[in-house]
């Protein structure tokens, strides 16, 4: 056994041997960089406050959540946003930017501002949009301060009612004139497109409460004229069938709607089985054939808007014609026109043409694709029809 004194001198003379070659290295680097020229070591230097300040940047933006920050929402921009209904939930850490839309540092290759996020409790992933890249938005900030006559760079937030548009809203309330051309879900503005989205918009400051606000018709206004996505997504939401993304809320200039999968071209180099069957769902290429709905005697339509977007083809529009204006199933009780427009019709049509089984076929079928084939058959009688009545016109006319 080593005895004590004779363990810790061997210890402390290799420490100190250590010591001596961790000395040596470093003034062999010191001498090594006193040798290199002033460029490089500019250079070096520079390299080395590059890599710290990208390193800094990487673990602030990895540790800190960007969305509960004001500045990075463009909060401040309101009314003069899309909203601020899901701020809430962004100020209370629910949501997190997840995968590469946590590093700040790339937000200059992502010009289209998508960001994909995720809610910590449910798990669903999200996708937060600003809906225009950053110059796009800097040009409608300069138009809106334009309007209100005042310098680029104007405080937005404040001056959006001072613009004459915004000066005309409050006054007289959001008209077709103010949306008319400013994209085109509004082409052809009308006040009940107008009442339409307002009725859907999910963004009102006081959301219960059936009074639609000044601001509320400011933040719709600048919405339209930055991007109607939201508006659309609002006034024809997924939970009523309709083939959008689910409209999950706005906080400042951003808005999150549910993460519909991968974009087509990552499926570009899959093989051909793949490509082939994307969105095909069952039943995709079988007739869609709406059901007959007695309705109390009264004119309606019903049907399933997630039939009618999964199936190729539907006799739909066969039906509606058929159930609520041409046959005797048809009783538009407000226009007065009880037992459908063709009522009455001479025993010709019914005994010749058949027309009055063959509308019933269409409103109700007994056999499959019954309504297409009723359909083919009242087209075809009603064009000989026309021709009797033009010819027996054209004979009374003469005589
Ligand atoms: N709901 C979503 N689910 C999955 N990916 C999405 C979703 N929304 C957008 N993306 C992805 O982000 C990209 C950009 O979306 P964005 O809506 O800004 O533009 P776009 O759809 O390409 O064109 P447009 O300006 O006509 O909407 C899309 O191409 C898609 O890859
Ligand atoms: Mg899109």
């Amino acid at each position: 056994m080593i005895p004590d004194h004779v363990r810790n001198r061997r210890s402390g003379s290799s420490q100190n041997r250590q010591m001596r070659n961790v000395r040596v290295v470093v003034s062999d680097a010191a001498a090594t960089i006193r040798r290199l020229s002033w460029r490089t070591k500019c250079f070096l230097l520079a390299t080395l406050c590059l890599s710290m300040y990208i390193y800094g940047s990487l673990i602030v933006s990895l540790t800190r959540n960007h969305l509960v920050d004001d500045a990075f929402l463009q909060t401040d921009k309101c009314p003069a946003c899309y909203g601020h209904s899901l701020c809430w939930a962004f100020k209370d850490n629910q949501i997190k930017l997840k995968g590469w839309s946590q590093v700040r540092l790339l937000d200059f290759v992502n010009i289209k501002n998508v960001h994909f996020a995720e809610h910590s409790e449910h798990g669903q992933t999200m996708v937060l949009k600003k809906l225009a890249h950053d110059k796009e938005l800097d040009e409608i900030d300069e138009k809106l301060c334009q309007d209100a006559l005042r310098p680029v760079g104007c405080d937005i937030a404040r001056v959006l009612m001072r613009t004459n548009t915004g000066d005309e809203i409050r006054r007289l309330g959001l008209l077709p004139k103010h949306l008319k051309g400013t994209a085109s879900m509004f082409s052809c503005p009308t006040y009940n497109l107008i009442d339409k989205v307002m009725e859907s918009y999910k963004e009102k400051l006081k959301p219960d409460n059936p009074e639609v606000m000044t601001r509320d018709k400011l933040q719709l206004y600048v919405t339209a004229i930055t991007n109607p996505e939201p508006l659309m997504l609002q006034t024809f939401p997924s939970s009523d069938g309709w083939p959008f993304p689910e409209y999950y809320g706005a906080c400042g200039r951003f808005i999150a709607v549910s993460y519909e999968g991968e974009p087509l071209y990552n499926y570009y180099n899959a093989p051909w089985p793949k490509r082939v069957n994307l969105m095909k769902k069952p039943l995709w290429n079988q007739l869609h054939e709406n059901r007959f709905d007695e309705c109390d005697g009264k004119n309606c339509l019903t049907f399933s808007t997630e039939d009618l977007c999964s199936r190729m083809e539907s006799d739909l529009n066969y039906y509606a014609v058929c159930r609520n204006l041409l046959s005797k199933y048809a009783n538009d009780a407000d226009l007065g026109m009880p037992s459908g427009l063709l009522h009455d019709m001479p025993n010709f049509a019914v005994d010749d043409w058949d027309l009055e089984h063959l509308l019933n076929e269409c409103v109700h079928p007994t056999a499959t694709e019954g309504r297409l084939k009723a359909k083919e058959r009242i087209i075809h009688a009603l064009e000989n029809l026309r021709n009797v009545e033009d010819s027996r016109d054209a004979a009374h006319r003469i005589s």
